[in-house]
């Protein structure tokens, strides 16, 4: 009997694309799956349901990235030696994190920031990280959504007041957040690398029917999932069973092992889109992300009544 020797968490492990991805990686006796969620009894009852472990762990707040990445080093797994960041929400309002920050780019990206750090000294080599982003990242895909808009890290945390509608302000912050999970890779690349983990993108195609649209009206919202079963036949449009098992290959294939830096749509290899490889705007993001991290740290630490 092979028992596992080594561990992978999945953000949002409780339902579509990432489910399926656990539902894959849990298969293989060799990992332990850490499914996580912002419930811990969803969490909990979702993993049982494909062989892997639950945890509760909400992105849109940084005490709870502290606790579970302390929860997880002292529950006696095999050594962490991947990290699936695929967590994501689109938002229809204007929302923000238990920390005060707009909640797209305080889920998508900075909670995600968050957690790579708080878990940089566990990850062992040869580790792999990926970033689920989307095609919406780039304006030459055509895919609907409003262009992304990289201003600064400070500016998408603590934006103005909207300038467009609702709706179309909320779009154009989950593009913009899907450019902000590439840029990350592309920057975490050239830093780990020298470590021995390998970061890299992936985009699921996509996924008509997951719970991506729950902050919908209930048209969209219907139109969503019946869609799933129209669409499905069409290039680029996958189902999340599909599409998990391609993240999965990406996280555990041999073939990609040493392969770091990249973009992967499916299992395929793609260029990402003219904006996403500026080396400057991909260092800036990336600093000042750890820049606010830290100020809400000290932030949170700080008694509210001195
Ligand atoms: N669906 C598509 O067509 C499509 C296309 C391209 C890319 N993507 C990307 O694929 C990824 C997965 O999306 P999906 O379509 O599978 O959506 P989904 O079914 O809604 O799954 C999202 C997951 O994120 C978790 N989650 C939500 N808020 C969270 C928070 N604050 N902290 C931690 N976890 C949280 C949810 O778990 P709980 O509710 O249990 O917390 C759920 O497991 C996202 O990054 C999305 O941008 C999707």
């Amino acid at each position: 009997m092979t028992t596992s020797d080594r561990t992978v968490v999945i953000t949002g492990g409780t339902s579509g694309l990432g489910r399926e991805c656990a539902r894959t990686l849990a298969a293989d006796p060799r990992w332990t799956v850490i499914v996580t969620g912002r419930d811990a009894d969803r969490a909990h009852a979702s993993a049982a349901a494909i062989g892997a472990r639950g945890a509760a762990l909400d992105l849109a707040s940084l005490t709870s990235v502290t606790r579970f990445a302390a929860e997880l080093r002292g529950a006696g797994l095999p050594p962490l030696h991947a990290l699936v960041c695929n967590a994501g929400l689109q938002f229809t309002r204007r929302s923000y994190t238990e920390d005060g920050v707009e909640a797209t780019f305080g889920v998508n990206h900075l909670g995600h920031v968050a957690l790579v750090r708080a878990l940089l000294d566990d990850l062992t080599a040869p580790g792999r990280i990926v970033f689920v982003s989307s095609g919406t990242h780039d304006p030459d895909q055509f895919t609907g959504m409003p262009n992304p808009l990289i201003t600064s890290a400070r500016e998408l945390a603590y934006p103005p007041a909207a300038t467009e509608s609702g709706q179309r302000d909320g779009r154009r912050r989950y593009s913009t957040s899907k450019l902000a999970n590439l840029q990350t890779a592309y920057e975490l690349a050239r830093r780990l690398g020298p470590r021995g983990i390998m970061v890299n993108a992936f985009d699921p195609g996509l996924m008509p029917g997951t719970g991506l649209a729950r902050d919908a009206g209930k048209m969209v919202q219907l139109l969503w999932r019946t869609a799933a079963r129209a669409l499905v036949a069409l290039p680029g449009v996958n189902t999340p069973a599909k599409s998990g098992a391609d993240l999965a290959w990406l996280v555990t294939d041999p073939s990609v092992a040493d392969v770091t830096g990249r973009y992967f749509v499916g299992r395929t290899e793609r260029p990402s889109s003219t904006a996403s490889y500026d080396i400057d705007v991909q260092h800036a993001l990336y600093a000042d992300s750890v820049e606010l991290l830290d100020e809400l740290a000290v932030d949170a630490a700080r008694p509210e009544h001195p």
